[in-house]
């Protein structure tokens, strides 16, 4: 079984802390049980590219139980375990491209590799995947029935191929269900930034002031948790009404230019480009520290900030002292990629069992019904969203009212009402 990963005899301990987070993950894990008996995916090769976590380990076994072959890479080099990857290989028999903190190269080397699986769906974290297979792979399109996409960022690049036309096959946007973002992008990233930040910083944050850029569903989760901690928040948005919700939720709310001289922490998290440029810097506090949670590292002009800096040094992992000529100096947290899983191990699994099991039943669905669907990105099926919401609730053992037929009918009827 082809493969690439650092080192095999890590599997024993990728092994434990897979099973540890399996116990946290029920919804995929009951979705494994009917997968082993439906047999869904049988006949489908999945190429995946995902941030090589325990959590996403666990999604491969799921797929695997559906009868899928699949082989993975790592859609960022700071956030594979090679742990992970060891016990993928050698316990469940996943063919890996992933080491930590891979070059550029060896990163593109192994989405291509991935690809050489000969994939019929792709999963993407991000849309690497679909634009290599749009660029330079485009021999493999006439065996691809459909994939899906698990981030923001992602989604937004895939749109834009729709609109351009140049969509070549179906994406399900998991991202856009209700029972992935809401969950996933506001208490993943608001906690596991929150963790990200501590690890590399030990930093306090009651009484320091926090500026967010950004208040979509992972800035509004982030904004949440650093309030929690005691932090007065400032949020920046180029979205009128995100900023009037950010300014009603009680946070403060001003250009990155006003926050800059304020703010004792900055995390980014638009999926948008130089959100924190030179202009910005120049006006930071001395020991500003500044970091990234949007998917890709380029929400922080890194570029400016080392042209303007006299010196700079690894203080401690993860966190860069860039020194000025003025001699302030600001510390930028894991190369300004994603501070949650560069820093720390990403969501926790209780959140990622929601996201993934849409991309396992959004998987299956592909493999049913990808001959009805046309060129196009796709929201998950609602009934596939309701389905994660009930089993989720089941685990936690909450049962919820239903509707009684009174009102049911009330409801349905527009003569009903007053
Ligand atoms: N994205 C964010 N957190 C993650 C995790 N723990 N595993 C896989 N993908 C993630």
């Amino acid at each position: 079984m082809p493969s690439d990963i650092k080192d095999a005899k890590l599997a024993p301990v990728g092994k434990t802390k897979i099973e540890w987070s399996d116990r946290h993950m029920p919804v995929l894990a009951l979705i494994r049980e009917r997968f082993e008996s439906d047999r869904p995916l049988a006949g489908q090769r999945i190429s995946a590219c995902l941030h090589v976590t325990t959590e996403t380990a666990n999604l491969a076994r799921t797929l695997q139980a559906g009868g899928a072959d699949v082989a993975i890479c790592a859609s960022n080099p700071l956030s594979t375990s090679d742990e992970v990857t060891a016990s993928l290989v050698e316990d469940y028999g996943v063919s890996v491209f992933a080491v930590h903190d891979a070059s550029r190269d060896l990163y593109y080397k192994h989405i291509n590799q991935t690809l050489d699986h000969k994939p019929t769906i792709t999963m993407d974290d991000g849309a690497d995947l679909v634009f290599t297979v749009h660029t330079e792979r485009r021999d493999l399109l006439e065996n691809i029935l459909g994939g899906t996409e698990e981030t923001t960022t992602g989604v937004i690049r895939l749109r834009a191929m729709a609109d351009d036309g140049e969509l070549a096959y179906p994406v399900v946007a998991v991202n856009d269900a209700r029972t992935k973002h809401l969950f996933d992008n506001r208490y993943g990233t608001g906690q596991s930034t929150v963790d990200g930040i501590l690890r590399a910083t030990n930093m306090l944050f009651a009484g320091s002031t926090v500026v967010i850029a950004g208040y979509g569903w992972c800035g509004r989760g982030f904004a949440l948790r650093a309030r929690g901690l005691g932090a007065h928040v400032i949020v920046t948005e180029v979205d009128p009404v995100r900023a009037l919700e950010a300014q009603m939720d009680g946070y403060r709310v001003m250009t990155m230019a006003e926050a800059a001289p304020l703010g004792d922490l900055f995390v980014t998290l638009t999926g948008d480009i130089r959100v924190v440029r030179g202009e910005h810097f120049e006006l930071m506090r001395d020991g500003a520290v500044v970091a990234n949670s949007g998917h890709f590292n380029v929400e922080l002009d890194l570029d400016a900030l080392a042209k303007m800096a006299a010196s700079r040094r690894t203080i401690r992992p993860n966190v860069e002292e860039f020194t000025l000529a003025d001699g302030r100096h600001i510390y930028v947290l894991a190369e300004g990629r994603l501070v949650n899983l560069a820093a720390a191990e990403g969501h926790p699994a209780a959140v990622m069992d929601m996201s993934f099991a849409n991309q396992a039943l959004t998987a299956a669905y592909l493999s049913a019904k990808s001959d009805t669907l046309e060129n196009l990105v796709y929201t998950v099926p609602r009934d596939i969203d309701d389905e994660v919401a009930r089993l989720k609730l089941r685990a936690l053992r909450i049962d919820v009212d239903v509707l009684t037929d009174e009102q049911v009918e009330y409801l349905a009827s527009w003569r009903m009402g007053t």
